[in-house]
């Protein structure tokens, strides 16, 4: 059952229309993403959703009541529309302490003292902020404070909680750790969270579902994780999800010819009867070997990063990225140098049209 629906919005500022005709519906007790580029709208999204912003044209429905209709005139005020909120600049009220500012929601329901002290308490320490209760917001970090926004938006207990870039402030270990702790409250309290998010790997992990907005504010895909990482709808999804290469075909009879050469790519066709075609795929679904079956290129570049080895090869002027594990890489011999010749194979492969390709790599 859908507990928020949101249909064809509009919402423009002067003349930049930030979005059009949107449509979307998010089910009660997912954790929903909404995944894009910066500047795509997802905040003006939220702020619309949470009644600090009115769209031009177009209806929202929260756990079915009309929340915003400008055509027939509803527009019911943020603070009776239920939702717990952690806005991307996580904004604290800079005069109250740790501990007021996460109260708060507690006080204007007017719950009794003692279980307000309790809340607050099991609140402040499952956010990783026990012992700085008494701080003013200009006492703490930047991730501090949105630990702060998060714990006053939990302790209100609403069913909705819709979260911009909540962790966005926070170190990479804490960040892990808050993203658990979202999904494990959200699960246990049966709680429904939209969640607004540029990191992709963020998303990847939370979500049940998950929309991927382009620059346009136009959604891409909507699906579960699973299905957005190995099936993508199209080449902006899949260069989203990740670095992704893209290298040229050209059709001549039969076969399939990568770059400007005549190898041939080592891989099932693509199904169509297009001349031109693009290959992709992420640098972990190349292999590279010394020689044997594949294609012939050499290693331009050999970049070292800890975990991995990050090799850019050239195949015939094409240009492709592949990693593998160091360890692997060491126990394989697979350690190559820049201008050493190598092989290549794959893994996995999609098929793009050339001609929308065009279209996602000029964003
Ligand atoms: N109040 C406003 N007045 C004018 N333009 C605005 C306003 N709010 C947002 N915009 C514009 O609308 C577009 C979408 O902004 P939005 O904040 O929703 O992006 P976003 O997807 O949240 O990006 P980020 O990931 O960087 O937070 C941007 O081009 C922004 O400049
Ligand atoms: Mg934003």
């Amino acid at each position: 059952m859908e507990i928020i629906r949101i249909e064809g919005i509009a919402k423009s500022y002067g003349n930049h229309q930030v979005h059009q005709n949107l449509t979307l519906s998010i089910e009660r007790g997912e954790c929903f993403t909404l995944l894009g580029p910066s500047g795509c709208g997802k905040t003006v999204l939220l702020r619309l959703i949470a009644g600090f912003e009115t769209p031009d044209a177009g209806r929202i429905t929260i756990a079915n009541t009309v929340v915003t209709d400008p055509a027939a005139g509803i527009h019911i005020p943020p603070d009776q529309r239920g939702l717990g909120v952690v806005f991307q600049d996580y904004a604290v009220w800079p005069h109250m302490t740790v501990f007021e500012n996460v109260a708060y929601p507690l006080k204007i329901a007017k719950r009794p003292e003692n279980e307000l002290k309790n809340r607050v308490m099991e609140i402040v320490e499952m956010v990783g902020m026990k012992g700085l209760e008494r701080r003013l917001p200009s006492e703490l970090s930047g991730g501090q404070q949105q630990r702060v926004a998060l714990a006053r938006a939990l302790i209100a207990n609403s069913s909705l909680l819709l979260l911009d870039e909540p962790l966005s402030n926070l170190d990479a270990n804490l960040r892990e750790e808050m993203r658990f702790e979202i999904k494990e409250l959200q699960r246990k309290l049966n709680v429904t969270v939209l969640y607004v998010t540029h990191d992709q790997e963020i998303a990847l992990a939370i979500s049940d579902r998950l929309a991927i907005m382009d620059q346009e504010g136009k959604v891409r895909q909507i699906g579960n994780p699973w299905e957005i990482f190995e099936r993508p709808a199209d080449p902006f999804v899949f260069n989203f999800m990740g670095i992704a290469n893209f290298v040229p075909v050209r059709r001549a009879g039969e076969a399939y010819l990568v770059g400007n050469g005549e190898q041939i790519i080592p891989w099932e066709p693509p199904k169509g009867d297009a001349p031109k075609w693009i290959a992709g795929f992420r640098p972990s679904d190349v292999q590279i070997a010394p020689q044997g079956a594949g294609l012939r290129g050499t290693v331009k570049r050999a970049s070292f990063l800890g975990a991995m080895m990050d090799y850019l090869i050239e195949v015939d002027g094409a240009h492709l990225r592949t990693s593998i594990e160091t360890h692997e890489a060491v126990a394989r011999g697979l350690m190559f140098k820049e201008g050493e010749n190598c092989v290549i194979s794959f893994r996995d492969l999609l098929w793009f049209n050339a001609d929308s390709l065009a279209e996602v790599v000029k964003q």
